[in-house]
């Protein structure tokens, strides 16, 4: 068991909810206000069909005790608002499977228009070896697409974008061979895995991506200068929040929605995101 779940299950449930008078506080501020980023990014593989594919993204949403149903509600209806070509989900929708159903079950449906795409997070999967169908119902039933080792190709004329999700680095089984078949092709391929600390392996197996969009990390959700007090991946800060370049593709790491273990930040924001994919022309 990796430190921040040991610090999560040792930790006396008084202290994991922070009374409504102290919601002033900072920390708890920051926790609780999520901010829209919107940004565009020049990339040098995207076609010229799909300049200006706007990507609404929310990772990490963490519904429970510190991101309440209509927290979820309004979340959910900005992501709509964003009118975004795609809407993605980066997984972790609650802190365990349960809440993760409970946070489908809460929000309205999306609207039909933008497809909506969602990978699971750690967070996601079952104890003891119960199914991921409950989740994947839940999700369905919100016009949103739960992907597991698949892949969605959208194509505009002659060009194409895929949209490869792997399952879970820690707690699924990613098959990356299945995704480089159903992705072979495509223009240009998006990577939309909860963890940043499945791309060496992915870029190791020879799955060729342009973009990953990642979560996971929360930023470290306490940040001093840079760098997590503690950290989530087992890359430490490599992979910490915001852009990165490696593996020949851009990498955007988001500090997520919501929190886990206690509701405060420091160092870093609640965020989604507003993503315009542009043509680099140099
Ligand atoms: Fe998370």
């Amino acid at each position: 068991m990796e430190l921040k779940e040991r610090l999560a299950r040792a930790l006396p449930p008084m202290l994991r909810h922070i009374p409504r008078d102290k919601k002033w506080l900072y920390p708890f501020f920051l926790a609780g206000n999520i901010v829209l980023r919107e940004e565009e990014r020049r990339l040098d593989a995207l076609p010229g069909a799909f300049d200006g594919y706007a990507v609404a993204y929310a990772s990490d949403i963490h519904f429970g005790a510190y991101l309440d149903a209509r927290a979820a509600v309004s979340l959910c209806e900005r992501l709509t608002a964003l009118r975004a070509d795609l809407i993605l989900l980066g997984g972790d929708y609650g802190e365990d499977q349960e809440q993760a159903i409970a946070f489908f079950n809460a929000i309205p449906s999306f609207p039909a228009g933008a497809p909506v795409l969602a990978a699971l997070g750690n967070h996601d999967y079952p104890e003891g070896g119960k199914t991921m169908e409950p989740l994947l119902r839940a999700m369905r039933e919100k016009n949103v697409q739960p992907l597991v080792n698949q892949t969605r190709v959208f194509r505009q004329g002659d060009d194409s974008l895929a949209v490869c999700v792997p399952d879970d680095f820690r707690c699924g089984k990613p098959d990356f061979q299945a995704l480089k078949e159903q992705s072979d092709g495509a223009r240009f391929v998006l990577l939309s895995t909860h963890s940043p600390d499945l791309l060496p392996d992915a870029a190791e197996a020879g799955l060729r991506f342009d973009l990953a969009l990642c979560g996971h990390t929360h930023g470290g959700q306490v940040a001093l200068f840079g760098r997590s007090l503690l950290s989530s991946s087992i890359y430490g800060n490599r992979f910490r929040a915001g852009w990165y370049r490696a593996f020949g593709a851009e990498i955007f790491v988001s500090c997520g929605a919501g929190t886990s273990i206690l509701p405060m930040r420091l160092g870093t924001r609640s965020e989604i995101h507003r993503l315009v994919l542009r043509v680099n022309k140099g």
